[in-house]
């Protein structure tokens, strides 16, 4: 696994991804959106991503500004692919201001939230929303100024064709910006539960052990990937990032709503006394991460900027 070497730190944490992920077979067609546990997984995964963008806006900001002098002037017309909630839309909308976003999902619950939440924002009229698996291509889509792909691209079963499809909605001298991150957040002190130190280092094991398994595209190496799609790499970047106490309320939320996650789709996988563990800093008790002062919030994301070339079709 190989990832971006330039390396910087910034207090500003990154965006979370949830890791009990679904695939697109999951999703229920019939009526235009999901129900049953599925809707209320994909609910949380909504929620997280949305306190993702609140507690880790200065993150966006940066990435957004970097974009913004790669690309130069001109940009008009921006995709988000794997939109979710519109984290990376309403960013790109507030550092573009003359440009629409495209936001493109395979989730209509997604991306009716989204139409919600530009109309509330008062940007509906720069958001048009496309319900498609990105992975077959980006339908209808040519002369993209700017492709952005954040926590979607790992999901796709051949990201090397979606890649394919993705330089193809670009124009010449257009930019996709891929942007990843290294696995759950941490959040817990090592002795957060009294006799299991390293609970929360064990969690993020048996879940790479499990995306082995379910997601083999998380932790690719995206930039031979971009490479080998015939786009040219220009900026590639690790960051570090970390939030500490006195931390927002919305920071217990969120840890609540991951780890979470992470004991759902750990199952049966955890050893019982590391389950009891994680029961303990998530029923409501004297543990509960939502009442805690002592968590952090770090989390590494990459980023992989390239252009398609201008002299190349
Ligand atoms: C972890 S979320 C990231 C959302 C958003 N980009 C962000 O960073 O906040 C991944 C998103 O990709 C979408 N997705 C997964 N597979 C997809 C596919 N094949 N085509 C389009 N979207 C997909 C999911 O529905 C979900 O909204």
């Amino acid at each position: 696994m190989a990832h971006p070497a330039s390396h910087a730190h910034t207090d500003a944490p990154t965006h979370a991804e949830p890791h009990s992920h679904r695939h697109d077979h999951e999703q229920d067609h019939s009526h235009g959106h999901r129900h049953g546990s599925d809707g209320v997984a994909e609910g949380a995964m909504a929620r997280v991503l949305d306190l993702d963008a609140e507690l880790f806006g200065g993150y966006l900001t940066a990435v957004t500004g970097r974009l913004a002098g790669l690309a130069g002037g001109g940009v008009t017309h921006i995709v988000d692919l794997g939109a979710g909630t519109g984290t990376g839309t309403f960013a790109l909308l507030e550092r573009f201001p003359g440009a629409r976003v495209t936001a493109v999902d395979s989730s209509p619950a997604m991306l009716a939230g989204l139409e919600r939440t530009a109309q509330a924002k008062g940007l509906g009229s720069r958001v048009s929303t496309l319900e498609a698996d990105a992975g077959s291509g980006l339908p209808g889509i040519t002369g993209a100024d700017l492709v952005w792909a954040s926590a979607s691209l790992h999901h796709l079963d051949d990201p090397a064709a979606a890649l394919d499809g993705i330089r193809a909605a670009l124009r010449p001298g257009g930019l996709l910006a891929v942007a990843e991150m290294d696995g759950m957040p941490r959040f817990l002190p090592d002795a957060v539960v009294p006799d299991r130190p390293g609970l929360e280092e064990r969690c993020r094991h048996a879940l790479s052990a499990l995306h082995a398994d379910q997601v083999p595209h998380l932790g690719a190496d995206w930039g031979a990937l971009l490479t080998a799609a015939g786009l040219t790499v220009e900026a590639e970047h690790t960051e570090d990032l970390e939030l500490r106490a006195p931390l927002p309320p919305a920071a217990g939320e969120y840890a609540h709503l991951v780890l979470g996650r992470v004991r759902d789709a750990l199952d049966g996988r955890l050893d019982p006394a590391d389950r009891s563990a994680l029961d303990a800093v998530l029923n409501g008790g004297a543990l509960d991460v939502r009442h805690r002062d002592d968590l952090t919030v770090r989390s590494t994301r990459w980023t992989w900027t390239a252009r398609r070339p201008t002299d190349r079709p």
